[in-house]
């Protein structure tokens, strides 16, 4: 059992970080687990803390434009797109250039500035690169409220710094900057209109199946999943039992799981709160109808469909 400091001040926190400890934080997306990103045993911590694959690679959360340049290779035009887009809900792959960042064996980084002021001032006292993926356990919803962090890594990181709740409520959108034309290797918080005004030739990866080796190791595990069996659905049905719960945009009858929300970004804030609860309440069907038709739908969409086990390459 680890010592755990609850915290809502950076410095603090910072200091556990650069003794090598680890701590879950807040973004603007969803909660991480921090590590220093140039110390190799303790990334290996954060995997095994995890139980993630260690063939999947971390993101690297900074505080400020210039370190990207430190740590990684990018040229003048592309970092004026970046600076335009930072902070912000995105992760950017590039070219490793700093050689002792941890990166799975890979030649590439994914770089990161969160729009959560707390954080980034956190970041800024650490002076190192933070190596963090999402707060859970491999497989299973992020983290989006500090009750969740605490319930779940409480006694197992050295630190949770407590700030404000993440806005958006889902991952960061990957891009990925080392080829051309740049590829959405995963749809996140940044919505894909915004991203393609600034790369109008943008690829996506969504149907994976195209690939023998998936362009991003995420993609092969399956992930967000609640203990129950998610189903997507146009309406969602009435009846209601002990076991089941319901998420969309028309709720009958609301019982203690079930969660009303009114568009779609509300819906993105409140999904993996909602999966938490419902495994804390043994509920064994989970109804979520599909989400309204606007520039938020795709990605819901997709964490709905992977949360119901309809991942494209699933492990084992
Ligand atoms: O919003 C977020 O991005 C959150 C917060 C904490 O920042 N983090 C997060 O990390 O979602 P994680 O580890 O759950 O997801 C990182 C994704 C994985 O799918 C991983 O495979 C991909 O980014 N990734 C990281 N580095 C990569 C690289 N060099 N090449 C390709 N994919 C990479
Ligand atoms: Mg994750």
């Amino acid at each position: 059992m680890t010592q755990t400091l609850l915290t809502d001040d950076p410095y603090q926190a910072a200091q556990v970080l650069q003794k090598g400890g680890l701590v879950v934080f807040p973004t603007e997306t969803v909660y991480g687990l921090g590590g220093n990103a140039l110390d190799e045993s303790v990334c290996r911590r954060i995997y095994t803390l995890k139980n993630r694959p260690t063939d999947n690679p971390l993101i690297i959360h900074l505080s400020d434009l210039q370190q990207f340049s430190q740590y990684a290779q990018i040229d003048t035009a592309i970092m004026e797109i970046i600076a335009a887009l930072i902070p912000g809900p995105i992760s950017f792959i590039c070219q490793k250039k700093e050689k002792r960042i941890f990166s799975s064996g890979l030649q590439t980084i994914a770089l990161r500035i969160p729009d959560h002021d707390l954080t980034r001032k956190f970041l800024q006292i650490c002076q190192l690169p933070v190596a963090a993926p999402s707060a859970n356990i491999s497989g299973k919803p992020s983290i989006t409220r500090y009750e969740h962090a605490v319930q779940q890594f409480q006694g197992r990181v050295d630190c949770i710094l407590k700030g404000k709740e993440p806005q958006i409520g889902i991952e960061s959108s990957v891009i990925d900057l080392t080829c051309q034309p740049p590829l959405l290797l995963r749809r996140g918080g940044m919505s894909f209109e915004d991203l393609n005004r600034l790369f109008p030739m943008i690829a996506v990866v969504d149907k994976a199946e195209m690939y023998t080796t998936p362009p991003s190791p995420g993609m092969k595990y399956r992930h967000y999943s609640p203990q129950g069996q998610v189903v997507l659905v146009n309406e969602l049905p009435d009846l209601v039992d002990g076991f089941t719960a319901r998420i969309g945009f028309s709720v009958s009858n609301i019982s203690s799981f079930d969660k009303q929300v009114e568009n779609n970004q509300q819906y993105m804030q409140q999904l993996y709160a909602f999966f938490i609860e419902c495994d804390g309440g043994n509920i064994q069907k989970i109804f979520c109808q599909k989400p309204l038709q606007d520039q938020w739908a795709a990605v819901l969409l997709d964490r709905i469909q992977k949360a119901a086990g309809q991942v494209f390459l699933e492990r084992k």
